[in-house]
């Protein structure tokens, strides 16, 4: 918890997690003081067999070590994904940039929306060190090759829906992304811990921005409670399919890359919000939420699978809109990355050329 302006359980919406990440990067450092399993380059190891030791043995695999192809191509694809989905979370919330309710909360939303661009930006750097340039990564994205997370695509109607993304969706975020901190790739394992730190604080302030709304006039808390209802089953359907129609679960589980089970994360998820929920004064919108005493966790009504998988496809509400936007974004941006280049190379002749 980062400080007690407003009431809130008692580790806060994302304390526990936060100490988490904590640990991580401990364990981080441990590993690295511990020095990697031996290898000596005479017996001629066999590649395969010393990437498995330094998987079993929790050390990290990094750019110069062998990896298995479908390794490589696995962390290719979850890191763009994950990349691309920074970077295209931007708009939904962006769109209330110019129509915050006040200086102060334009100036938090900026910074927010400005992080997320980093986060993108750490992501695509991680993904380069895996043999792939971001210029091909953001083509896949703007042909539709490669998917961002189907959130997204849906509209920010209110301002209380800036408040319901930052709890909810940074949220849920947190959830999914604490684990990765302990990934066994070195350099998506290393954003991750920047990033989650700096998501917790998303998850916080749009938790503040709920808080007072749900304590404001009658209007305000109706508003913040539609907001909640909207965004309450797509939050869920973040953390993808069920288990059992999960694709690539059980292989990202045996290389460490993922820790936990969507189902796992989903129901942590839960029990976390149920609580939150409680102290902001709003309902989760499922009418079968409740304690299971013999579970130790709530009950609840799983998100509409079929509903994601529409969305997934390209049939959400913004999905059209999104990638027009991306591209057109990209366009525009074309002169900046010309001329940054033309400077670059300029300047590189500058430095090699011989002083007459
Ligand atoms: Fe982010
Ligand atoms: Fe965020």
């Amino acid at each position: 918890m980062y400080g007690h302006d407003f009431p809130v359980p008692d580790d806060g919406p994302a304390g526990g997690l936060l100490d988490q990440v904590e640990a991580a990067e401990a364990a981080l450092r441990t590993a690295a003081d511990r020095g990697r399993p031996g290898r000596d380059p005479a017996a001629d190891t066999d590649p395969q067999d010393y990437f498995t030791a330094l998987i079993d043995a929790d050390q990290k695999i990094e750019p110069r070590d062998w990896m298995p192809e479908a390794y490589r191509k696995t962390l290719i694809r979850q890191i763009a994904q994950h990349a691309h989905s920074e970077i295209i979370g931007m708009q939904p919330e962006g769109n209330w940039i110019s129509r915050a309710p006040s200086l102060k909360r334009k100036a938090i939303l900026l910074a927010k929306v400005q992080d997320e661009a980093g986060h993108g930006l750490y992501l695509y750097a991680a993904a380069e060190t895996l043999g792939v340039s971001r210029d091909e990564l953001v083509e896949m994205l703007l042909a539709g090759r490669q998917k961002y997370s189907s959130i997204f695509n849906y509209p920010t109607l209110t301002w209380a829906d800036v408040g319901a993304i930052g709890w909810l969706v940074d949220g849920a975020a947190i959830v999914n992304q604490v684990p990765l901190c302990r990934c066994s790739y070195g350099p998506y394992a290393r954003a991750m811990i920047r990033i989650c730190k700096e998501e917790s604080f998303h998850q916080r302030q749009g938790y503040e921005i709920l808080h007072v709304l749900a304590g404001g006039t009658a209007e305000q808390h109706a508003m913040a409670q539609d907001a909640v209802d909207r965004w309450w089953y797509p939050s869920l359907a973040m953390f993808g399919p069920p288990d059992g129609d999960s694709t690539h679960s059980q292989q990202s589980m045996a290389w460490k890359i993922k820790r936990f089970s969507n189902d796992e994360l989903r129901q942590r998820f839960v029990d976390m919000c149920v609580q939150q929920a409680g102290v902001l004064g709003l309902t989760l919108p499922d009418p079968d939420l409740r304690w299971n005493e013999s579970r130790q966790a709530y009950d609840y009504t799983q998100p509409d699978y079929a509903e994601l998988m529409r969305v997934i496809a390209g049939d959400g509400p913004c999905n059209r809109q999104r990638i027009t936007q991306r591209r057109r974004a990209d366009a525009d941006g074309a002169w900046v990355r010309e001329a940054a280049e033309a400077y670059a190379a300029k300047r590189a002749a500058e430095r090699t050329a011989v002083p007459a």
